[in-house]
């Protein structure tokens, strides 16, 4: 099983970004962090982190055919964007969404997900352990649905 995870705007900035809210830990730390949960998971991954909303459009639809499932968070794309929506509903991969924050818990405005309506499962307020959970989830998701 070969899935793509994607990360949004400024996450790159992860350890010097709000590090109250998001932690110390730097970006390479979670790219690191995301490759053993996959190994141990017994995936392939391809990592993509973009801080621009269509490079992340195009990432979605050229994972068409290529890649089993997406883990995706879109950072502060989740609350605005309807074409990361779109896309993901376009190409109809299973997808489990992310957020290192509790965002239910934070200001009013982070309180919609569009990604979340095309994806089959969240997890939040987790740090980098919802990753590893989201891509659990989502290998048994993918092997439910092919048995
Ligand atoms: C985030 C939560 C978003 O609201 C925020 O804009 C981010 C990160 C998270 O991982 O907690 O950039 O997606």
């Amino acid at each position: 099983m070969n899935f793509l995870v994607i990360n949004g705007p400024n996450l790159n900035l992860l350890g010097l970004r709000e590090p109250e809210i998001y932690g110390r830990q730097d970006f390479a730390a979670l790219q690191s962090f995301i490759r053993r949960a996959a190994a141990e998971a017994g995936v392939e991954v391809e990592l993509f982190q973009h801080n621009h909303e269509g490079a992340i459009v195009d990432k979605i639809q050229a994972a068409y055919g290529v890649f089993d499932g997406i883990v995706i968070n879109p950072a502060a794309y989740t609350h605005t964007s309807v074409a990361i929506l779109d896309a993901l509903k376009a190409v109809a991969l299973p997808a489990v969404e992310v957020h290192l924050s509790d965002v239910s818990k934070r200001e009013s405005f982070r309180q919609i997900s569009y990604a979340g309506m095309a994806c089959v499962k969240t997890y939040m307020g987790l740090g980098f352990e919802g990753y590893r959970e989201a891509i659990h989830y989502l290998r048994q998701y993918i092997e439910g649905e092919r048995a």
